[in-house]
C-alpha cells in the first residue's frame, strides 16, 4: 500500500504553479540555511570545546571580509525574495480588465455570489475553465476571508470597502472555499464550493438561471426607485454630476484633489456623499447609509459601470454584458 501525504492542495489555477514555486524555494532555502547553521554549531561546539579547567580562550578580532560576506549575501537573497513575492502579489491583486466579474457579499455565515447576468448563488460559485475571473467582495458584518486553497487565492473581506482578487481556473472540478478569518460561532460552517466548468457547460448553466435580469438592470431599477435619477440626469441639467460615461475616469474634486471613479468611489459616494465632492457641485446629496444593502450597492455600482466608462470596443466594463459572448447571455436578454 502506498501512503501518500499531499504536500500541497490541487493545483487548479494559473498561479498555483508560481505560488508553489516561491513556497518551495523558501522551504529549500530555509532547510539549506537551517542545516548548514546547525552543522556549524555542532562542529564549532566540538572544535572549540573547553579542554581543561583553566583554559582561557584567545582574543578574536573578527574579520571584515566575513562580516561583509554574511551581510551582503543574505541582503541579496532577501531582496530577491521580496521582488519575486511582490511581483506575484501585484499580479494576483490587479485584475486584468477583460476578466469576467463576479460580486461577493459575505455575511455571518455564508457567501453570497452575484453574476453580472443576474444569477445568484449561495456557498457555491460556478466559474468557467480557462477564463479570468475577477471577484469583488464586501461584507455585511465582520471581517471574513475568501480562501480557495486549490487556486492559492486568499483575501480578507473587510466591512466598508471592496476587496478584489482574480484567478483563472485551469482544471475542471469542485474546489473547497473556506472562510479563513474567525468570524463568530458559525465560522467553521462558512464554507462552500467553487465549481469549475468547461466553457460549454458553463454557458448551459448560465442560460438556466437569471429570472431577475442582469445585475445592472436591477441597479437601474433601484436608481429610479431611490430617485437618484432626479439629480443625476444624463442631460447635465441635474443638481448632481452626470453619471453616464463616468466609470473609470479621473475626477476633479472640489478640494483640488483627484479620484478615479472606481467601484470603491461610487460606493463611498452613495454612503458618504460628502467625503469627496466633485468640483462644481454642492454637498447636497443625502446619505443612503442604512437604506441600501451591500447587494443593492453592488447593483447600483454595476449599473453605473454599465452606463459609463470605456468606449465601446474596449474589452473593459462599459457594458457588463459586452464581455460575454452572445451565446453566454441567458435567454430573454
Ligand atoms: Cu466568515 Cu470566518
Amino acid at each position: 500500500m502506498q501512503l501518500s501525504i499531499p504536500f500541497s492542495p490541487d493545483q487548479a489555477s494559473s498561479y498555483s504553479g508560481p505560488v508553489d514555486l516561491l513556497f518551495a524555494f523558501l522551504c529549500v532555502l530555509t532547510i539549506l540555511f537551517g542545516t548548514v547553521i546547525t552543522l556549524l554549531i555542532i562542529y564549532f561546539a566540538i572544535k572549540y570545546r573547553r579542554r581543561h579547567r583553566n583554559e582561557v580562550p584567545g582574543q578574536i578580532e573578527g574579520s571584515m571580509k566575513l562580516e561583509l560576506l554574511w551581510s551582503i549575501i543574505p541582503f541579496f537573497i532577501s531582496m530577491g525574495i521580496f521582488v519575486w513575492g511582490s511581483q506575484l502579489y501585484y499580479t494576483m491583486y490587479h485584475a486584468p480588465s477583460e476578466a469576467l466579474e463576479i460580486y461577493v457579499v459575505a455575511k455571518q455565515w455564508m457567501w453570497k455570489f452575484q453574476h453580472l447576468d443576474g444569477q445568484r448563488e449561495i456557498n457555491e460559485l460556478h466559474v468557467p475553465l480557462g477564463r479570468k475571473v475577477k471577484i469583488t467582495m464586501t461584507t455585511e458584518d465582520v471581517i471574513h476571508s475568501f480562501f480557495v486553497p486549490a487556486f492559492r487565492v486568499k483575501l480578507d473581506v473587510v466591512p466598508g470597502k471592496y476587496s478584489t482578487v482574480w484567478f483563472e481556473a485551469t482544471k475542471p472540478g469542485r474546489y473547497h472555499l473556506f472562510c479563513a478569518e474567525y468570524c463568530g460561532t458559525g465560522h467553521s460552517r462558512m464554507i462552500g464550493w467553487i465549481e469549475v466548468m468547461e466553457a460549454s457547460e458553463y454557458q448551459a448553466w448560465l442560460a438556466g438561471g437569471a429570472a431577475e435580469g442582469s445585475l445592472a438592470s436591477s441597479g437601474e431599477k433601484l436608481f429610479q426607485q431611490l430617485a437618484c435619477i432626479t439629480c443625476h440626469r444624463s442631460d447635465a441639467q441635474g443638481r448632481g454630476p452626470v453619471l453616464q460615461g463616468l466609470f473609470g475616469k479621473e475626477i476633479l474634486l472640489q478640494n483640488g484633489g483627484k479620484v478615479v471613479a472606481d467601484e470603491s468611489y461610487i460606493r463611498e459616494s452613495i454612503l458618504n456623499p460628502r467625503a469627496k465632492i466633485v468640483a462644481g457641485f454642492q454637498p447636497i446629496m443625502p446619505t443612503f447609509q442604512g437604506q441600501v444593502s451591500e447587494e443593492q450597492l453592488l447593483q447600483l455600482v454595476a449599473y453605473i459601470k454599465s452606463i459609463g466608462g470605456k468606449p465601446p470596443g474596449d474589452a473593459g466594463v462599459a457594458n457588463p454584458n459586452a464581455t460575454a459572448p452572445a451565446a453566454m447571455k441567458p435567454a430573454g436578454q
